[in-house]
């Protein structure tokens, strides 16, 4: 099986967009426009991947990284003239080349199995995916001869009126044999209504030299949509959204309320988890079996085992283990991580830290860089005193410590293990193991005081 290279097409800027940012880097699911073409692409099979970047140039490479490789089309001269600008990449290659968008997110990577199977199976040498448009308006038509074999595609503005009465439309997504593609772009011209390269001229031409050129109806039509206008991108987000929620529940996820629930594609849930309304789990998080995640929920790049339960909790690049209980109302901030068994209650906030096994911060607490045992119990109102106005620091409460109420730590500090600290104190210096750490000022009792004053207050 020869080898399948995808070539994305990204340089238009996407005036319709009315945006800074190029067209193919708005988010759609959770992920940028064309992050979804190369999923699909690689899901179909291709083993390389190279985008043809113009208009914002720079924001694409960054954004894509080391997922694809980058030729720069520096003036958009048309579809086959971003084609053109991968040639030198091209050179000694023999496979094929799957020509896609990068502002089709909803494209998935089986249509494009089926495309490349098409193409393999009739030996192609171009197979265009083409599909029946409710509205072709603006599209090229697919114009095949009495045997039904595909003789050219022409664009709407180049088309005559019986030409523009074809239902069958161009999607812009086609399987190409390398060497007879590079070899028939060489001749295109820019003779035409938009005095620009067609790419689908390649098509006309193959066919007049008698190769074989083939034209596959897509078997989702939707998912062949380009995006062009925020309004699209909206209508995008909502077919994402329904899709991956149907995906959730058939694999065993509880959704109580699809319309207020919002899922990111890449997100992982597991079986007899249920997701509560009102709740957002976005961008790389994994969820395991069993928990219960909202109402009223937002998580986002965190990992979460198995039987855990978040009320009421934002929780952001988090790690949470078995078990561990959380909210309502809590906010878990990046390098949080909780052992199994934790629980956390209402009003907390936890950063950069880390909570050992069965540890309990039940109430109105700031838990920030500190390194918490196993064990532990966090007095309400416990604050951790990370900041002295230039650096942080960390605070370190070793095993079975257990904290009272109202308590400020002030760090650098460490309590040992099975300490206790007493309510109230403001802590400054290292609490032994085994110790009881008191730093509050001891009360003394004015007696009959009450009576005084009001004996003082008739004097008046
Ligand atoms: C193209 C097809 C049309 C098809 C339609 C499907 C051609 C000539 N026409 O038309 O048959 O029905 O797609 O959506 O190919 N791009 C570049 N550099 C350029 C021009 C375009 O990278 O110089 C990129 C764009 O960013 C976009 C894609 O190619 O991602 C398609 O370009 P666009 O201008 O939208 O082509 P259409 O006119 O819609
Ligand atoms: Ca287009």
């Amino acid at each position: 099986m020869s080898d399948i290279v995808s070539l994305v097409l990204a340089a238009g800027k996407g005036t319709r967009m009315k945006s800074a940012l190029p067209k193919v880097l708005h988010s759609v699911g959770g992920k940028s426009m064309v992050q979804h073409v190369l999923t699909a692409a690689a899901t179909a099979g291709a083993n390389r991947n190279i985008v043809v970047i113009g208009f914002g140039a720079d924001d694409v490479r960054k954004a894509l990284g080391d997922q694809a490789e980058f030729v720069v089309q520096s003036e958009q001269l048309g579809t086959g003239h971003a084609v053109l600008q991968a040639k030198e990449l091209f050179q000694d290659f023999t496979g094929t080349i799957l020509v896609l968008c990068g502002d089709t997110p909803l494209l998935q990577g089986a249509e494009l199995a089926r495309l490349i199977e098409a193409h393999r199976a009739k030996d192609a040498a171009a197979t265009v995916l083409t599909a029946h448009m409710p509205d072709p308006a603006g599209y090229g038509r697919v114009i095949r001869n009495d045997q039904g074999q595909v003789i050219k595609i022409v664009e709407q503005k180049d088309a005559t009126v019986a030409e523009r009465q074809v239902s069958e439309v161009n999607t812009g997504i086609y399987c190409f044999e390398c060497q007879p593609l590079f070899a028939a772009l060489s001749n295109i011209t820019c003779a035409n209504a938009q005095g620009e390269y067609y790419l689908t001229d390649v098509i006309g031409m193959l066919a007049d030299q008698g190769q074989a050129v083939w034209a596959v109806p897509a078997a989702d039509y939707q998912q062949t949509l380009g995006i062009n206008s925020r309004v699209q991108l909206a209508e995008a987000e909502t077919i994402l959204r329904r899709r991956k929620l149907i995906e959730l529940m058939e694999a065993g996820v509880t959704v109580m309320d699809p319309a207020s629930t919002f899922v990111d594609s890449d997100v992982i849930v597991g079986s007899d988890t249920v997701l509560y309304p009102f709740t957002w789990l976005e961008g790389a998080t994994t969820i395991g079996s069993n928990c219960r995640i909202g109402p009223n929920s937002r998580i986002a790049n965190t990992q979460i085992g198995d039987d855990v339960t978040l009320h009421f909790v934002y929780a952001h690049e988090c790690n949470i283990s078995d078990k561990v209980t959380v909210g309502p109302y809590v906010h878990l901030r990046p390098q949080t991580v909780l052992a199994s068994g934790v629980k956390i209650g209402n009003f907390v906030e936890v950063k950069n830290s880390s909570v050992g096994e069965n540890s309990k911060i039940p109430h109105l607490s700031y838990i920030g860089d500190t390194d918490m045992g196993s064990g532990v119990n966090i007095g309400s109102g416990t604050i951790t005193v990370n900041y002295d106005g230039k650096s942080k620091h960390r605070t370190i409460i070793e095993d079975n410590a257990f904290i009272g109420c109202n308590t400020n730590l002030v760090a650098p500090v460490t309590v040992g293990r099975e300490a206790y600290v007493a309510a109230g104190s403001t802590i400054t210096k290292h609490v032994p193991a085994g110790a009881l750490g008191v730093a509050r000022a001891r009360q003394s009792n004015m007696a009959d005081w009450a009576a005084k004053r009001a004996q003082r207050a008739q004097e008046d």
